[in-house]
C-alpha cells in the first residue's frame, strides 16, 4: 500500500520555530503532501525553501486551513487562540507551540518520549499543545527518573538563549554585542536592559506571587505532562547571551534511595537523552554542542549531600528544535502514524 501523504500548514512559517519546523518535516521525512506556508501579512511576496522548491508565504487567515491535515502553529498567542479553532472547524487539528492552550484540561500537552498516549486526546478539540522549551527538555531527561525513584520536587534555575523569544532578539544580541566591542552605543528594544554580556532573571512576564510566567509554565507543565500532580516544582528562569541552547541547573529529591551511577544507567537508555558526564575530561554538555541537534544532553549528574535522596545534574537541549520545532513534528509523526 502506498504510504499516507497528509496537506501541512505552518502557521509562523518566517519566524525562528516556523523556519526549523520547515527544516525538521523535511529532514525527518515527514509524508507532506503539500505544504502551505503562512504568515502575516508583511511577509507576502517572500519564498521560503522545502525539498528544493521555492514555496511562497501567504497571509494566515480564517480560511487558510481548508484541505490542511495538518497545522504546525508558532505565531505568537494572540494568533494562535485566535485561528487555531478555524483550523480545527475545518477539520485540520493543530499543534501549536504557543502557550495559549498547554492548560486547557481538553488539550493534550505532549512530549513524545513522556506521554505519546496522550495525542489521543486531539479529538476532543482539534488541537494538541506542544510545552514551553524549558519544560521539555527537563521532563526528557526527569521522567524517566521518576518513573524508578518518584521524584518529590524539583528546584529548576535555567541559563536560556535568546532564539527562544524569536528572530528579533536573535538580532539584538548580535547587534548589542558588535556595538559594544566596537565602543559604539548600542540600542535596546526586545528586552528590558541589554542582554549582550549580561544574564537577564526575568524571562515573560511577571505575575502577582513574584515568578514570572516562563517559571510557572515549568511548574504546571511539568506536572501536566508527567501525569502527576503531586511533583513540587519550583522554578528561576534566566536569559542569557546565547544564541541557541538552553542549559538547566537541576536538583531533585526522589521518595526511593537513588544515586548518580543508577541516574547515569537509566539516562543512557532513555530515549531521546545523552549523557555526556566525564568531568575528568571536561566532557559536560554545552549550548554549543546541543545547537543543530535534537537529543537533550544531561552531565554534572552528582549527589546532592544536603539532602537525604537527592540528585544534582545540568541538562542542555537546542531550545528551537528539541524545545520547539523538533517536539511538534514529532507529535505529527505520532498523528500520522496512529491517528490520521
Ligand atoms: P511575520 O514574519 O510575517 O511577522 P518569531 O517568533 O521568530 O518572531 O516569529 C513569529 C512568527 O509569527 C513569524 O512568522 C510572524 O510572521 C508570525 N506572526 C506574528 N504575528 C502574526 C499574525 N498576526 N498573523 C500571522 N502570522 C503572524
Amino acid at each position: 500500500m502506498p504510504e499516507k501523504r497528509f496537506n501541512v500548514a505552518v502557521a509562523g512559517a518566517t519566524g525562528a520555530v516556523g523556519n526549523q519546523m520547515i527544516s525538521s518535516l523535511e529532514e525527518r521525512n515527514f509524508p507532506v503532501r503539500s505544504l502551505k506556508l503562512l504568515a502575516s501579512s508583511r511577509s507576502i511576496g517572500r519564498t521560503l525553501k522545502f525539498r528544493g522548491d521555492e514555496i511562497p508565504v501567504q497571509e494566515l487567515q480564517k480560511d487558510s486551513f481548508k484541505g490542511v491535515d495538518i497545522a504546525l502553529f508558532s505565531a505568537g498567542g494572540g494568533t494562535s487562540t485566535h485561528f487555531s479553532p478555524f483550523a480545527a472547524k475545518d477539520g485540520c487539528v493543530v499543534i501549536d507551540n504557543s502557550s495559549a492552550w498547554r492548560m486547557d484540561p481538553d488539550i493534550p500537552l505532549v512530549v513524545p518520549e513522556v506521554n505519546p498516549h496522550a495525542v489521543s486526546g486531539y479529538k476532543r478539540k482539534g488541537i494538541i499543545a506542544n510545552p514551553n522549551c524549558s519544560t521539555i527538555q527537563m521532563v526528557v531527561a526527569l521522567n524517566p527518573v521518576h518513573r524508578e525513584f518518584r521524584i518529590k520536587r524539583i528546584v529548576v534555575s535555567t541559563y536560556q538563549s535568546v532564539s527562544g523569544t524569536g528572530k528579533k532578539a536573535i538580532d539584538e544580541l548580535f547587534d548589542q554585542t558588535r556595538a559594544m566591542i566596537n565602543f559604539l552605543d548600542y540600542k535596546r528594544e526586545i528586552y528590558p536592559h541589554r542582554i549582550a554580556f549580561n544574564c537577564l532573571p526575568h524571562i515573560d512576564v511577571f505575575l502577582e506571587n513574584g515568578y514570572t510566567k516562563e517559571e510557572m509554565k515549568m511548574v504546571h507543565e511539568t506536572r501536566k505532562i508527567m501525569e502527576d500532580d503531586g511533583i513540587a516544582v519550583t522554578a528561576t528562569t534566566v536569559r542569557v547571551p546565547v544564541f541557541f541552547g538552553h542549559g538547566e541547573s537541576v536538583n531533585i529529591e526522589t521518595v526511593e534511595p537513588i544515586s548518580p551511577e543508577t541516574v547515569r544507567e537509566i539516562l543512557k537508555k532513555a530515549p531521546g537523552v545523552k549523557v555526556v558526564d566525564d568531568p575528568s575530561r571536561n566532557l559536560y554538555p554545552l549550548a554549543i554542542d546541543a545547537a543543530g541537534q535534537d537529543l537533550t544532553l544531561v552531565g554534572r549528574i552528582r549527589r546532592d549531600e544536603s539532602v537525604k535522596n537527592g540528585i544534582n545534574m545540568w541538562i542542555v537541549a537546542d531550545n528551537i528544535r528539541k524545545g520547539a520545532a523538533t517536539n511538534a513534528v514529532q507529535i505529527a509523526e505520532i498523528l500520522a502514524k496512529e491517528y490520521l
